[in-house]
């Protein structure tokens, strides 16, 4: 049986995003709660703002693909209230990565060092600056509690035997 698929830049942008954000939030997290050498810190904050500010433009990319490429049909299984459940899910992830994106870049109090290229901070004001901080603080919570329900849906999906992960690996010819 042939099952249909999310469209090849979609699924790309997928997991390009997934493996960046999963990245940036597990070694974000260490860097602020697990306080290692000065050194560590700052590599890590480094390659976290330069891999993050990539994925701004790309973010519009997904956006152009959301809109370019619908998703494909749901699943025969799943009844309308959990049609509306993932669909729900799917957007206030991509909400909620718009909001820590967002935040990141206003909240830099300092150039934005893009592997060694200096971007300009956007905000010069400190208030407005730690507006956005204290934003970038708590949608990366939401973002961090939104992946682990969706990563958890996928796996539950699974061993119910709906095998929803086909839907964003590549075709089989
Ligand atoms: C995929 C998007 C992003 C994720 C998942 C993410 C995740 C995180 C996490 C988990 C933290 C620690 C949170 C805390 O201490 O409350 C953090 C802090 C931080 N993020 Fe992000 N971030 C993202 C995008 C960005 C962007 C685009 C920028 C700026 C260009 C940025 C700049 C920073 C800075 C400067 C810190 C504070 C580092 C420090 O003071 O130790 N982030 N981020
Ligand atoms: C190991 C980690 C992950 C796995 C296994 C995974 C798996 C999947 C699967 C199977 C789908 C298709 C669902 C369907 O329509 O049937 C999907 C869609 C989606 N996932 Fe993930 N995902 C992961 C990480 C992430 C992360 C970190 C994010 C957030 C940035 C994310 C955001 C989305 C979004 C927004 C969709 C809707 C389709 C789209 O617009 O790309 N996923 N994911």
């Amino acid at each position: 049986m042939n099952h249909p698929h999310y469209s090849r830049p979609r699924r790309l942008l997928h997991w390009l995003f997934a493996a960046v954000v999963l990245w940036a939030t597990i070694s974000g997290y260490a860097n602020a709660l697990l306080q290692p050498p000065c050194s560590v810190q700052q590599a890590i904050a480094f390659i976290n703002v330069s891999l993050t500010t990539l994925l701004v433009p790309l973010f519009v990319l997904r956006l152009f693909y959301l809109v370019r490429h619908p998703a494909p049909p749901a699943p025969a299984h799943q009844s309308a209230a959990e049609r509306r459940l993932v669909h729900a899910g799917h957007s206030a992830l991509l909400v909620t990565l718009g909001t820590v994106l967002l935040s990141g870049v206003l909240m830099m109090s300092r150039p934005i060092d893009l592997f060694g290229l200096q971007l300009p901070q956007p905000l010069q004001d400190p208030a407005a600056t730690t507006f956005f901080e204290e934003l970038h603080h708590y949608s990366c919570m939401v973002l961090a509690l939104l992946v682990t329900g969706h990563i958890a849906a996928v796996i539950l999906h699974q061993l119910r035997g709906h095998g929803v992960l086909r839907r964003m690996l590549p075709k089989r010819p």
